[in-house]
């Protein structure tokens, strides 16, 4: 075996870490173009992070944010004084998946959300997405609605987009652990 063929194959073991985004994270977080389309909507959702209404949750290998998810803080209902956090923008890179890190976001998510005082919390899985929801109910979610799943923003080239994709609307009561 030559030194060339020794060196085809090796484990990387790499740590990740899950943190806030920061304002370098933001053009990171188009992966490279894939997501380039929702610049503006991570630019607005940091914003309302400085302002302490939402969080944006990355998981970090090397820098770079590899999966995420947001948090929303939001009132039950118009009416109502009593809030929620719906968790939502949750994936991870497509080359990095089934090790873990989506749930691990997940929990991470539930532990912030305790910290802000927040005992429900809400997540839309597509009905196109059976591994989502797997997910979800697998961490203790269950169903209690559904919703169309329709809503726009403004992509990079200031395009309004509209997204129609029928959800499901999953709830859990989060416990202190
Ligand atoms: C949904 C998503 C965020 C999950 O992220 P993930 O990092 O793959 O999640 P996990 O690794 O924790 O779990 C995924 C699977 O891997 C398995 N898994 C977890 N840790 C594992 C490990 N160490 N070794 C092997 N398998 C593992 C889980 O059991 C799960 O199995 P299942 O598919 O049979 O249910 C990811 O699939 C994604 O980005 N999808 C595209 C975007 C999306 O659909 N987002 C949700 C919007 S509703």
């Amino acid at each position: 075996m030559t030194t060339y063929e020794n060196h085809t194959a090796m484990d990387l073991h790499m740590p990740i870490t899950l943190r806030l985004a920061t304002a370098d994270d933001l053009p990171k977080l188009e992966w490279y173009g894939q997501y380039r389309h929702f610049r503006n909507l991570f630019r607005r959702t940091f914003r309302e992070q400085q302002l302490g209404r939402r969080l944006m949750l990355i998981a970090d290998a090397n820098t770079f944010p590899i999966g995420h998810i947001f948090i929303q803080i939001e009132r039950d209902s118009k009416q109502s004084r009593t809030r929620h956090a719906y968790f939502y923008s949750f994936r991870v890179m497509e080359m990095f998946r089934g090790r873990g890190i989506g749930t691990s976001l997940l929990f991470e998510a539930e532990n912030r959300a305790l910290e802000y005082g927040l005992t429900r919390a809400t997540i839309a899985a597509a009905k196109m997405n059976a591994g989502a929801r797997r997910l979800y109910e697998r961490q203790g979610y269950q169903i209690y609605g559904e919703d169309d799943g329709a809503w726009s923003y403004v992509d990079h080239r200031g395009r309004i987009c509209h997204i129609d994709e029928p959800c499901w609307l999953l709830e859990k009561y989060l416990t202190m652990r």
